[in-house]
């Protein structure tokens, strides 16, 4: 089969193209033909190996350790399954589906992920890929197409996350930073759809389209006012700050008494420091926020089942493109998700 793959850590010029092996599902797998996979800013870092490791964070890996090469990268999967390595998942086979990209720690509902499908294993940059049976939610009736129902596992569910650790509720109001991005658009648009006020921090020219998803008011960050602007919008103060620019405290300037700052990406930067005395005077609350859990999962599905929810798509890209998706994604010039079709 067709598949793109990474050969190491580095710039694009270790995307390649390639003839692989097909894949085999063994006991407990499928095999899932991809009609679209989602591209995120995993697959820079991961490229990149960005993560960095608590004992140094200057290490190139990916974000749970080394990783083997080449890799297929892609974690968000729609497709067909068309084999199973078992007779349990024969009801599968022919199913469209949405794949879960995490493999958790632990059987509960409130897992953590403790692998990734296009980090740890093979993803969907390729014509086929091999996913955990349990892993493969059947999304027969949905009205979103495959290209948008490959735009939600890694941006909707972090950022159904993200609301939860949040406490996001009907009232509240909630500023998100990056809100052109995958995350942040997502969170704009199911934030708003928990009834709450939305503040959204993006680029100038982008306002429009935020404003457009459900954002109630919009901060050009390119005014350089960011904690000013975002004061203005909401003189009350914030419940809760979605943030996944980091990069400044922005959280402690801006939350009311009791406020939550729920923090999952550090595109401003990740060494960022904080007067603890505004954190606990105000008993507020830090929270680092990943991906999903089981539960959180579940709850896309039925959210891509129902299409209570049409994810922005930018732009998408045949195969042979990943290289250039993922250039387009780095210059960030674009509103909403970009998609590879194989
Ligand atoms: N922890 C997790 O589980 C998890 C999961 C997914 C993603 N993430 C992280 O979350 C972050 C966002 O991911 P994404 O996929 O949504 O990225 P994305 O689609 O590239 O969007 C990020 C947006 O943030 C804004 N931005 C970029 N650099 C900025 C800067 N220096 N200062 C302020 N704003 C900046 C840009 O919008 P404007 O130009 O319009 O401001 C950009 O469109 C990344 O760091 C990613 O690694 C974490």
């Amino acid at each position: 089969m067709r598949a793109v793959v990474i050969t190491g850590h580095g710039d694009l010029d270790v995307i390649k193209e390639r003839e692989v092996p097909m894949p085999r599902p063994g006991p407990g797998e499928v095999l899932v033909q991809v009609h679209a996979a989602g591209c995120n800013n995993t697959d820079l870092w991961t490229r990149e190996g960005s993560y960095g490791a608590a004992e140094d964070p200057d290490v190139k890996t990916g974000w749970l350790g080394p990783l083997d090469f080449p890799r297929i990268q892609g974690a968000d999967v729609a497709g067909t399954v068309v084999a199973c390595g078992d007779e349990e998942a024969t009801g599968l086979v022919g199913k469209r589906v949405l794949v879960d990209p995490a493999e958790y720690d632990g059987p509960g509902p409130d897992a953590r992920p403790a692998d990734v499908l296009g980090s740890e294993r093979d993803g969907g940059f390729a014509e086929y890929v091999v996913v955990p049976s349990a892993r493969a939610h059947s999304v027969e009736g949905s009205p979103l197409t495959d290209v948008e129902l490959a735009a939600l596992p890694i941006a909707y569910g972090t950022a159904l996350g993200m609301l939860d650790r949040g406490a996001v509720s009907k009232g509240h109001t909630v500023l998100v930073t990056g809100a052109s991005g995958g995350v942040g658009l997502a969170a704009v648009q199911l934030a708003r759809s928990r009834g709450a006020r939305v503040v959204a921090v993006c680029g100038g020219d982008k306002g429009e389209a935020v404003r457009s998803a459900g954002a109630d008011a919009v901060v050009d960050r390119r005014r350089g006012e960011v904690l000013a602007d975002a004061v203005a919008a909401a003189p009350g103060g914030y419940d809760t700050v979605i943030d996944v620019v980091a990069g400044a405290a922005l959280g402690l300037g801006l939350l009311r008494a009791g406020g939550r700052w729920v923090v999952a990406g550090a595109l401003a930067g990740w060494a960022v420091n904080i007067d603890v005395r505004r954190l606990y005077l105000a008993n507020l609350s830090l929270v680092g926020s990943t991906m999903h859990t089981p539960r959180i999962f579940d709850r896309l599905v039925e959210i891509a089942r129902r299409g209570d929810v049409t994810p922005v798509v930018a732009a998408t890209f045949p195969l042979g493109q990943v290289g250039e998706a993922q250039a387009q994604l780095a210059r960030r010039s674009h509103v909403g998700k970009l998609i590879i079709v194989p």
